[in-house]
């Protein structure tokens, strides 16, 4: 019979990756908790407008790499591209800015983007990310950067923080103009994209691969140039704040980010390590993005880290927990051993019942397998062995053998 394959894209998360994979999640959730964000479980699917409206019509992801489909009931819905704008959609439908003060919120959880795959890419891929909604302080951005910072050092990955302004909407309309008409002038220089960006999203061609493009952009003006007073005073203190934080960074000109909602402060977390994918972390302020949704004017800030990328840089996990098995010499004991685990389990010991019945020789092998520190053989006796020394006790009361292997590990 035919074997059926994993769809293009799609990947099986298990082993070491699914150890790291959870190990990546607990330290980001750890963290936010220390940070009092609050969690928010959003839905896979939504009215595919949110996407348009927020991340932007002219760009990448909405024009070619969304999931999108006609559900039973005629809806045009997509599988969620990003987080950012379903947490915006939640936020206004909640109600949420009626309880006043100011939210912090973080998700974690699959996204869709048709992408051609490659290391690092994949059509589904895990974010983690928060967003706080209805601070327009630099407090709050630098807080975010320097908790995704501290986040990545935890993790002890190697990386490189880059920043950039991208203005308020005045100081990006003027720069886009001037960008408009720079491009123009080399626009049979350009790649075919990059092309028909011009009229559909200039900023994205600062950002192109293509060689002759970043030739053309090198001394394309800079929207550093063109910030308001505002703006630019506000990147500043957050170049400051961060200084004094010892956060170190790169003021990256070029860093435009691919989606439509940014305002002011923009962020990515880089590493050279995995090839050319190599965004493990970005993020900025959307200072328009709810009230473009229909909510009421609030300003807003927030990032995502891609786990599979995290995956891929992660080189150590903490030690694990030692294994005890449980071996029944004969299924006569098989009630005994089941009750042992327990009671060593209810301790908080890591227990395996071992599930493969037959002879001493094929069960220690299997215990081997499974990686056991130590096996405990049941009979009318309790035989405690260390799986590397070979060394063996006895026992007779199971209170007595779950004492001796309490105090081993
Ligand atoms: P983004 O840069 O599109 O931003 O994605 C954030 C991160 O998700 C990337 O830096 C990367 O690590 C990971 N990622 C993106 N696409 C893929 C893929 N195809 N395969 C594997 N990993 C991928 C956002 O999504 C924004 N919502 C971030 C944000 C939150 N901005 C403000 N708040």
């Amino acid at each position: 019979m035919s074997k059926i394959q994993k769809v293009r894209g799609f990947q099986d998360i298990y082993g070491e990756n699914a150890k790291k994979y959870r190990y990546i999640v607990d330290t980001f959730r750890e963290t936010f908790e220390k940070y009092n964000f609050k969690e928010i479980i959003l839905p896979f699917v939504e009215d595919i407008s949110l996407f348009k409206r927020s991340v932007g019509e002219a760009t990448d992801i909405v024009q070619k790499e969304m999931y999108v489909f006609l559900d039973k009931g005629g809806r045009e819905v997509a599988l969620r591209p990003e987080g950012t704008a379903s947490c915006v959609r939640a936020y206004i439908e909640e109600k949420m800015y009626a309880e006043g003060g100011y939210h912090k919120l973080f998700y974690e959880g699959a996204m869709f983007r048709y992408e051609r795959p490659q290391a690092g890419r994949y059509r589904q891929f895990h974010q983690i990310g928060a967003e706080i909604f209805g601070v327009s302080s630099v407090l709050a951005d630098t807080e975010l950067i320097s908790m995704v910072y501290k986040i990545l050092k935890r993790l002890k990955i190697d990386f490189k923080l880059e920043i950039n302004s991208l203005g308020d909407f005045q100081s990006r309309k003027t720069y886009t103009q001037e960008l408009i008409k720079y491009l123009k002038q080399y626009e049979n220089g350009l790649c075919e994209t990059c092309k028909s960006r011009i009229n559909t999203n200039p900023l994205r061609v600062l950002d192109c691969k293509v060689e002759s493009c970043k030739q053309i952009t090198k001394d394309a003006p800079k929207i550093i140039d063109y910030l308001s007073e505002e703006s630019e005073k506000r990147f500043t203190q957050l170049k400051e704040y961060l200084k004094a934080l010892n956060i170190d960074f790169v003021e990256n000109p070029r860093l435009v980010r691919g989606l439509d909602y940014y305002t002011d402060t923009v962020f990515e977390f880089t590493t050279d390590q995995i090839g050319a994918q190599g965004t493990v972390a970005a993020g900025g302020r959307y200072d328009n993005l709810v009230e473009q949704l229909g909510g009421p004017p609030t300003p807003a800030l927030g990032f995502a880290a891609g786990i599979e990328r995290l995956i891929l840089l992660v080189k150590d996990l903490p030690s694990e927990k030692p294994l005890i098995t449980v071996i029944p010499l004969t299924p006569d004991y098989n009630i005994q051993a089941l009750s042992f685990s327990e009671s060593l389990r209810n301790s908080g010991i890591k227990t395996e019942t071992l599930l493969k019945e037959g002879s001493l020789k094929s069960m220690m092998k299997t215990a081997d397998k499974l990686k056991s520190d130590y096996v405990v053989f049941i009979s009318d006796k309790y035989e405690l062995k260390e799986m590397k020394s070979g060394n063996q006790e006895i026992f007779y009361t199971p209170e007595d053998t779950l004492e001796a292997v309490k105090d081993k590990i």
